[in-house]
């Protein structure tokens, strides 16, 4: 999920040439699922109309500062809109703009919204290739850099006066980029590496049987697409399930049985910051698993079990700086039961699941769980979606996690 996601994103557009790639930001701000409102210079309208843009943006596009409606001009208010935004773009931004924004020069809307606005800003330069250069210009991005805003690179390439250098505005993608990645730093598990398991895990009986269990997975996915939510990068380690999940910063490693899980897992721990056993990993497997499919007539009423590797455990005894979290599914004693779990297997925190509220548990859609800390004290949380849990997981995680 793109950290644009739910974002209000405000896009200035003054008039340059280079206005033409603007709805094309406003395209993938929308395919990111942000929501974009877009006010423009006077100007711009020369380049790029009003209606594309309001279509594009399903939003009414501000240029000026009052509109007549029924014949009765209404204010367009600069200041609801700089604060309606969570970050403000201004792409692209003229030397004519960029002159303004430092002067607070108040002749548009545009730079009445700029100077009502308290989001983040990040500017796209655009100009031919010696204004780019100009001292003049140059001292204005400095000026603006100091003000606390982005201002981002500029291209190199064909200019619109037919000469080849620096000054075109980045691409639409460019641009997009430049922020989402700028935004990610600021993101509290930014840089971090987590490991999480997931779901059931198979254990073959011969080809086509298998023992498991009714884990579906959620809870591990929903921790998946929380962390990446929180800027880290997430390496989901899954038992079969029927989820899938699409995201640039979740890498989904599908496995089968323990013995693979434990593989992909322990290969991947030493460089992992934070490691969540979310998984219903079977504890015991069929010794030997047949090569062909056993036949009725032949019989068959004994299955010699052998324990599975505790995968949780083994990541505690290698233990080198990660935070350690594990789940238990306890039915009696469970807060005793959970805490001895936790100090056996050398964990930072175990989340206790109950199995006692209807709709709740590994098999459901829901979870009721409390958060046990090192020092083996409970948070209790209500039965909630496993979204909002993986949530307060999370929450709980970045408390204790230094
Ligand atoms: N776990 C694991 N590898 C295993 C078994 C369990 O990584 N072979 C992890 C689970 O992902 C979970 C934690 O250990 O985070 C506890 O699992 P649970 O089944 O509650 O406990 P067990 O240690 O298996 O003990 P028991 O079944 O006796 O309660």
């Amino acid at each position: 999920m793109s950290v644009l996601s739910g974002k209000k994103v405000l896009l200035g557009i003054s008039g340059g040439i280079a206005a033409y790639k603007s709805p094309l930001i406003v395209r993938l701000l929308k395919s990111l699922d942000a929501e974009v409102r877009v006010v423009m210079t006077p100007s711009a309208k020369d380049f790029v109309t009003p209606l594309t843009l309001s279509t594009l943006s399903n939003n009414p596009v501000l240029s000026t500062f009052t509109a007549n409606e029924l014949d009765n001009p209404v204010w367009n208010d600069h200041v609801e809109l700089g604060k309606w935004a969570d970050l403000f773009i201004i792409a692209p931004a003229t030397a004519n703009t960029l002159s303004a924004l430092v002067n607070a020069k108040c002749n548009n809307l545009l730079i009445a919204t700029y100077l009502s606005c308290t989001s983040p800003v990040y500017i796209a330069p655009a100009m031919d290739l010696d204004m780019y250069a100009h001292n003049a210009n140059q001292e204005n991005l400095k000026i603006l850099k100091s003000f606390g805003h982005q201002v981002l690179p500029v291209g190199e390439g064909f200019l619109a006066s037919g000469l080849h250098g620096k000054g075109r505005m980045l691409s639409p993608e460019e641009i997009v980029d430049f922020i989402e990645k700028d935004l990610e730093k600021s993101l509290p598990l930014y840089g971090k590496k987590i490991l999480i398991t997931a779901g059931p895990t198979y254990e073959a009986i011969d080809p086509v049987r298998f023992i498991g269990n009714h884990s579906s997975g959620k809870m591990g996915f929903e921790l998946a697409k929380e962390a990446s939510k929180l800027g880290a990068e997430v390496l989901l380690v899954s038992g079969p399930t029927a989820l899938e999940l699409k995201d640039n910063r979740i890498d989904v490693r599908r496995v089968t049985s323990a013995s693979e899980m434990f593989e992909v897992v322990m290969e991947n721990y030493p460089d992992t910051q934070i490691a969540i056993a979310a998984a219903a990993v079977a504890d015991f497997r069929p010794d030997n698993s047949h090569a062909q499919k056993i036949k009725k007539e032949t019989g068959f009423n004994t299955i010699n079990l052998v324990p599975t590797k505790d995968i949780l455990a083994t990541m505690g005894k290698e233990k080198k700086g990660q935070f350690l979290v594990g789940f238990a599914l306890e039915t009696e004693d469970e807060l005793k039961n959970a805490i001895k779990k936790l100090k056996a297997k050398n964990l930072n925190a175990i989340v206790l699941n109950s199995l006692n509220d209807k709709g709740a548990g590994f098999s459901g859609d829901q979870n009721k769980i409390s958060f046990i800390n090192q020092e083996g004290n409970p948070t209790d949380f209500e039965l909630k979606s496993k979204d909002l849990v993986a949530q307060d997981i999370f929450t709980q995680i970045l408390k204790h996690y230094a």
